[in-house]
């Protein structure tokens, strides 16, 4: 069974696909730590032309309620939540020919495999085969909110306007790019999570799924 969780930064895919893979025990794939692990090594080594970035990739290991990523033998996956590798995650990830790597790159993690795969595009382009596709959304002003909760959890210092002009302008970017504009797939079911707790949402999930299986 493979599962795809969509939506946009904030709407609580992280922490609902994470609860369900536990829920269900199935491996977690965290699409966006792992771009945010791409966008962090070409930051670190520099390079020009972030396509390079597959000649040596990361170690993605996907386990029940868990994405790590290795590079160089170091696990770098504490290393990823700031803005700035956020931001550089976003800025490669409009370029189309990287986005047709990666998917590939994802493709083939997973391979036949079982998965609860959360991240852009996990419904329309990843995985367009998964039976359960959901696409959760929230308000920005609660998306910045969640996120700026996510940051000083992290001890990472965060400001709410901030926070929130840069959910805004990510949104734009991510929905205006050339190839691949974030939308739901067409089969997939929207829910809004700005009134509901992640454990709500799950519920919500593990009904569907029992009804597709
Ligand atoms: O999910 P997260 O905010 O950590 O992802 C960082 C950035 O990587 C996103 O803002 C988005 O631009 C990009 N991304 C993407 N497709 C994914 C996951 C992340 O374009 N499946």
């Amino acid at each position: 069974m493979k599962i795809a969780i969509d939506g946009p930064a904030g709407s609580g895919k992280s922490t609902v696909a994470r609860k369900l893979s536990q829920r269900l025990g199935l491996p977690y794939l965290n699409t966006g730590l792992v771009y945010r692990a791409f966008a962090y090594i070409y930051r670190e080594e520099g390079l020009e032309n972030p396509i390079l970035l597959f000649e040596n990739p990361p170690l993605v290991k996907i386990l029940p309620a868990e994405t790590r990523v290795f590079y160089k033998g170091k696990d770098i996956s504490q290393l990823l939540g700031s803005e700035d590798v956020g931001k550089t995650a976003s800025e490669i990830a409009s370029l189309p020919a990287f986005r047709e790597r990666i998917n590939e790159f994802f493709r083939s993690l997973v391979g036949e495999g079982q998965v609860v795969a959360e991240g852009r595009d996990v419904g329309t382009h990843i995985f367009p085969d998964a039976p359960v596709k959901i696409f959760l959304t929230a308000s920005a002003e609660e998306r910045a909110r969640r996120r700026c909760e996510q940051l000083m959890a992290q001890g990472i210092p965060a400001n709410y306007q901030e926070v929130l002009r840069a959910i805004v302008e990510r949104d734009e970017r991510d929905k205006n790019r050339p190839l691949y504009p974030f939308r739901p797939a067409e089969d997939a079911i929207v829910i809004d999570t700005t009134s509901l707790s992640p454990e709500e949402v799950v519920e919500k999930i593990l009904s569907l799924v029992k009804e597709r299986v």
